[in-house]
């Protein structure tokens, strides 16, 4: 694998790039060869970071039309550079080449539909004299930011995920102090860098790598952070929210996200998008799709497309052009995902194609004859596994898709417009598509999850709410 990646500048601060006094070296997640030396920050660099941005956010000089001309910039910078970025994000994390472009051309989406919310958000009227304690009174609400945004990023999407933290808070103008993934700060560092030159002033996003739970320890614990967004683990996640009770702490978090697909619907077209999408990226995404639960008119058959399309994806080197699946993001993952593998086979299931694991590397896996409390059915699995259970009866496999404790994403394959309609009102999920597979995500759409997935919906509208308060003003 050829590298190639410029070492960062150093630690983003109030819009200068500082020298750390930590620097830590970043491996690559599929061969261990050396990525980059990047800078560490630390408690007193987070505490810098946080007066930057509170700084800003008093000094009140980043009005609107200027937010909209920096999204504006970053759209058009983004396009111009998108091999650059996507080629980073394949570097740092493993992510093979062509899925990294899509996620350079989904993180354009992003800051376009943030520049076009920027244009229009607005609060709204309030009615006052429709009692008669509010006569002679017009009343509205400004929306106004919430304050500093912490925001915690996840390694499997270390740009656009980014972007979708980044770019809502720009367009409603709270300030930023960004701690990307310990493996993954490289994109973050180029979109700052892209930022700056857009015409970001200083202060309003500031970002500071570092390793373990210190930096994002730090960062929550800041009297001057407001809003707190987190993308990552529910026990991570979870935690931060009970540690900062009175801060806004909106959290987008994993999924073990299933797929019903029924004897009367197009199962051929599903089988062959489930060979995908439980497998992008390695299955490292929130809405990877995990659990499938098809007709057992239909399973035999299903079975043997899925199997037969995984045995087409291409394992490898994250550079190279033909490459569907290459590496996990560390070799704790790996092993992780080996031994529940491991685990679910001695406990009585199936393997009907891969879960080997070469290096970081674990070879795309069916798993058949699963139970319901083995880790690969009943946790998130975030790698290459999908496991397939029949049913007989559509209400039961609702059931089964509503036993977890996650509800991001689900998807259901029927012809009957009944059962779709059924399936959208019964399964407890934040989005519920018919005739998909869980494994999609518009940039605009709202995003997120309930029970244990998390307690928010980003996408730039979304978040944009989330990030702003509703300030009433009366006159009379
Ligand atoms: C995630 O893994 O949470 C994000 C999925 C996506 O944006 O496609």
């Amino acid at each position: 694998m050829s590298l190639e990646i410029p070492s960062p500048r150093g630690l983003l601060i109030d819009g200068e790039w500082l020298a750390a006094d930590r620097m830590t070296t970043l491996y690559s997640p599929y061969d261990g060869a050396a990525i980059a030396e990047v800078p560490q920050a630390g408690a007193a660099e987070v505490s810098r970071a946080v007066a930057a941005a509170r700084d800003a956010l008093r000094a009140d000089r980043f009005d609107r039309a200027t937010r909209i001309a920096v999204l504006d910039a970053a759209v058009e910078g983004l396009g111009r550079r998108k091999e650059e970025f996507a080629r980073t994000i394949a570097v740092e994390c493993a992510k093979p080449i062509r899925t990294a472009r899509l996620e350079a051309e989904r993180t354009i989406d992003t800051f376009s539909f943030a520049a076009a919310e920027a244009r229009t958000y607005t609060g709204d009227m309030v009615p006052l004299d429709a009692a008669a304690s509010g006569q002679g009174k017009v009343a509205f609400t400004l929306r106004v930011p919430v304050g500093v945004v912490a925001a915690i990023a996840p390694f499997n999407f270390p740009l656009n995920l980014v972007a979708h933290k980044v770019a809502p808070a720009i367009a409603v103008g709270c300030p930023v102090v960004l701690k990307p993934a310990s493996q993954t700060p490289l994109s973050s560092l180029l979109l700052a860098e892209l930022l700056l030159d857009a015409g970001l002033p200083p202060g309003w996003l500031n970002v500071v790598p570092g390793g373990g739970a210190e930096v994002g320890d730090a960062l929550v614990r800041e009297p001057d952070v407001a809003y707190v967004t987190f993308t990552g683990s529910p026990g991570v996640g979870w935690g931060i929210a009970a540690r900062a009770p009175k801060k806004k702490v909106r959290l987008e978090l994993g999924s073990n996200a299933p797929l019903i697909v029924d004897a009367d619907s197009d199962w051929e077209t599903a089988a062959v998008k489930a060979a995908s999408a439980g497998f992008v990226q390695a299955g490292q995404s929130c809405v990877s799709t995990q659990r499938i639960y098809v007709h057992a008119a239909v399973a035999a058959r299903f079975r043997e497309a899925l199997v037969a399309g995984v045995a087409g994806l291409k394992v490898g080197d994250p550079l190279a052009e033909d490459v569907d699946v290459s590496a996990l993001i560390s070799a704790k993952d790996a092993l992780r995902v080996e031994s529940w593998i491991g685990e679910a086979i001695g406990g009585g299931a199936r393997a009907d194609i891969g879960g080997e694991r070469i290096g970081n590397v674990v070879t795309p896996a069916v798993l058949s004859d699963v139970t319901a409390t083995m880790r690969v059915q009943a946790e998130e699995i975030f790698g290459p596994v999908v496991t397939l259970t029949e049913f007989a009866d559509f209400d039961t496999a609702l059931d089964l898709a509503n036993d977890s404790r996650y509800g991001l994403n689900a998807g259901v394959y029927t012809n009957d417009i009944g059962k779709a309609l059924k399936t959208v009102r019964r399964l407890e999920f934040g989005s519920v598509y018919v005739n998909d597979v869980p494994t999609v995500r518009a940039d605009q759409q709202p995003y997120g999850g309930v029970k244990d997935s998390g307690n928010t919906r980003e996408g730039p509208r979304y978040a944009m709410a989330e990030m702003t308060e509703p300030r009433l003003v009366t006159l009379r």
